[in-house]
């Protein structure tokens, strides 16, 4: 070999070990850079709009698996029952804010929004309506004064922090009529008069709050979905700041698809914001004492979670104030056996979340 061919052979492997050396540093460099990057995690934070859970703040403070669960999936939450009037005011002028201003410090280092649920629900219970409400007497102008002031002190004790409200709850009865006795409201201010006082005093406190009526039902009820947007035109037409629709959505497997995506794209006809406000998906309505999650009710459910995720992916961005189920994980404390949402109880995720996830692209 003559001594330019020794050259070349001597430059040729030069230049080989050169690009082997850089290929494997570039390797290297390429791991190195995987084991730094934080692993994909898939979340319901994904979703186009606000998706997320109602909790209980004494999960949040002591479940540790609950709370982490919260802070990875949700992009927005609702007091379960911490927000509600009974829970919030036990006397007239007296109010609890310890969990209340636990829950907005919660979302506003979570980087979530906080729906208020609710200011106003003729519902009897320890939750829902404080007795010193329930037993008032007085004049209308009475009536009407109480639920001012209950509405500014706590709007106003939230404002800025509470981004949206469900005003009114459950105002209209299965018949679409508005509950009459069995509503204190109703009896003393009259319907629709007090809803649209109650909205117009929540407006008042916090003019930068998306006002909610919310209730259940339209998923079945053709009735309550006419009275629904019946009621909404009407405040629309007397000038009430309501700026959204709330559908519980309380379902089951049985309920048929079409069902579902019939109840939201008629909220939608208002022109308003739709917020699937309390979903779960029963697999067990009859509330048989023996049933089995099996792959069948486990598909089911897959499948009427996809649809309200899909239906509410269709509206217009504006429309879309969210989704949110009615609780974290399927309970053990239920009375008869059920799997309605979207996590098991060992905070897994569920096939249900799946299909909530693959309807955010369907
Ligand atoms: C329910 C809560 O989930 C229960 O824990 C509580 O005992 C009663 O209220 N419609 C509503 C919600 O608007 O506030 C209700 O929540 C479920 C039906």
């Amino acid at each position: 070999m003559d001594i330019k061919n020794m050259l070349r052979i001597w430059m040729l492997s030069l230049v080989c070990f050169c690009g082997a050396a850089a290929c494997s540093s570039k390797e290297e460099e390429n791991s190195k850079k995987k084991d730094n990057e934080e692993p994909e995690v898939q979340s319901l934070r994904d979703a186009p709009f606000p998706a997320g859970v109602a909790i209980a703040p004494n999960s949040l403070r002591n479940i540790a698996a609950y709370r982490e669960l919260v802070i990875r999936e949700a992009s927005t939450i609702t007091a379960e029952n911490a927000m509600k009037p009974g829970n919030i005011s036990k006397g007239r002028g007296e109010y609890f804010w310890d969990d209340v201003d636990y829950l907005i410090d919660f979302a506003q280092t979570n980087n979530m929004r906080l729906h208020g649920h609710c200011l106003v629900w003729y519902r009897q219970s320890v939750n829902s309506m404080p007795a010193w409400i329930q037993n008032f007497s007085g004049t209308k102008e009475e009536w009407k004064a109480i639920m001012r002031e209950y509405i500014l002190a706590v709007v106003g004790h939230c404002k800025g922090k509470v981004a949206s409200w469900d005003v009114v709850n459950e105002a209209i009865a299965d018949d679409g009529s508005f509950r009459g006795s069995t509503d204190v409201w109703c009896t003393n201010i009259g319907a629709p008069e007090y809803i649209d006082w109650a909205f117009r005093c929540a407006h008042e406190a916090d003019p930068d709050a998306l006002l909610f009526y919310n209730d259940y039902g339209h998923e079945y009820s053709a009735v309550k979905r006419t009275a629904t947007n019946n009621l909404i035109r009407g405040m629309q037409e007397r000038g009430v700041p309501v700026h959204g629709v709330g559908l519980q959505m309380h379902t089951n497997t049985n309920r048929s698809l079409q069902d579902l995506r019939t109840a939201i794209r008629t909220a939608a006809e208002t022109g308003l914001k739709v917020h699937v406000s309390e979903l779960d998906v029963s697999v067990n309505q009859a509330g048989a004492a023996d049933v089995t999650f099996t792959e069948e009710l486990q598909n089911a459910q897959f499948n009427s979670y996809m649809m309200v995720s899909s239906e509410m992916a269709r509206l217009p961005q504006e429309q879309q104030h969210g989704i949110t189920t009615w609780g974290v994980r399927d309970l053990e404390t239920y009375g008869y056996p059920d799997w309605p949402l979207l996590f098991d109880k060992d905070f897994n995720r569920k096939k249900a979340y799946d299909g909530l996830y693959r309807g955010f692209s369907e």
